[in-house]
């Protein structure tokens, strides 16, 4: 089924043209990686699912309904999860604090006030495990290594069971040696539990790897999309390479 549609999206920046007149879909578990050149419209595009922008035009279809006017709130709540990109707040808390607080912001800050011991247990419970599947040690954030702090942000989105995941650049910054382990641990999970994903990358090897289909961007419209072998289309690799 499809579960993400967007239809002729438009965000423009001044002169800018971000994002151009942009239709995608994704389906129920798929995975599909969104590359382009420097300011080609990846990030914006992904502002505009997550609700993080307002398209100036253009719809976003969630399950088959229209949530372009809906908050970001709204839209986690119906399943998209997004990374929230903060992770300087939650320095000085552990890793497994930094779940459950994702956990508690997701159900609402006034709840926490009413939760019995047995759900909170509960939440509690279910963080470590999610912590144990991602292989992040449970101690201070600040004491981790970058790699497992990009993935403490993706456990946190994870935490709030997402039909939808959104990613943008899930490995930046990540060493070679420890990027295959990141991404591998990510898909692996997704997989598993049939999240569908909106990967932003810049590493060919793991768009190839992991991508169920493959967006190419060019100039805020879409230039391309199809399968990896995509990625040997000459004017996609003249593209990219110019990246
Ligand atoms: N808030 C903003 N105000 C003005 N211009 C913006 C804003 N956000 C993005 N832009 C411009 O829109 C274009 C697309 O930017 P976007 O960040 O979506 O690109 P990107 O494909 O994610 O690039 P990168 O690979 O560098 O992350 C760029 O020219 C950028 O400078
Ligand atoms: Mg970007």
């Amino acid at each position: 089924m499809e579960l993400l549609k967007t239809e002729n999206l438009k965000k423009y920046f001044g002169e800018v043209h971000a994002v151009d007149g942009v239709s995608i879909s994704v389906e129920n578990g798929e995975i599909i990686s969104i590359v382009g050149p420097n300011g080609s419209g990846k990030t914006t595009l992904v502002n505009l699912v997550s609700g993080g922008l307002k398209p100036d035009s253009g719809k976003v279809f969630f399950e088959g309904k229209d949530i372009t006017n809906f908050t970001v709130h709204k839209r986690v709540k119906i399943g998209i999860g997004r990374s929230f990109q903060i992770p300087a707040i939650y320095e000085n808390l552990t890793t497994l604090d930094s779940v459950l607080v994702s956990i508690f912001s997701h159900e609402g800050i006034s709840n926490i006030f009413y939760r019995t011991k047995d759900k909170f247990d509960g939440a509690r419970e279910e963080a470590i495990k999610l912590l144990e599947i991602l292989n992040i040690p449970v101690k201070l954030v600040s004491e981790l290594p970058h790699g497992q702090r990009k993935l403490l942000d993706v456990a946190m989105v994870l935490s709030l069971k997402p039909k939808l995941i959104l990613l943008d650049e899930p490995t930046a910054g990540i060493s070679l040696e420890e990027r295959d382990e990141v991404m591998q641990t990510i898909v692996g999970f997704i997989e598993e539990q049939n999240i569908a994903a909106v990967i932003v990358e810049h590493d060919m090897e793991v768009v190839g790897e992991y991508s169920d289909r493959i967006v190419v961007m060019h100039e805020g419209k879409v230039l391309k999309e199809g399968g990896k072998e995509i990625l040997e289309d000459e004017e996609v690799r003249r593209i990219l390479i110019g990246d």
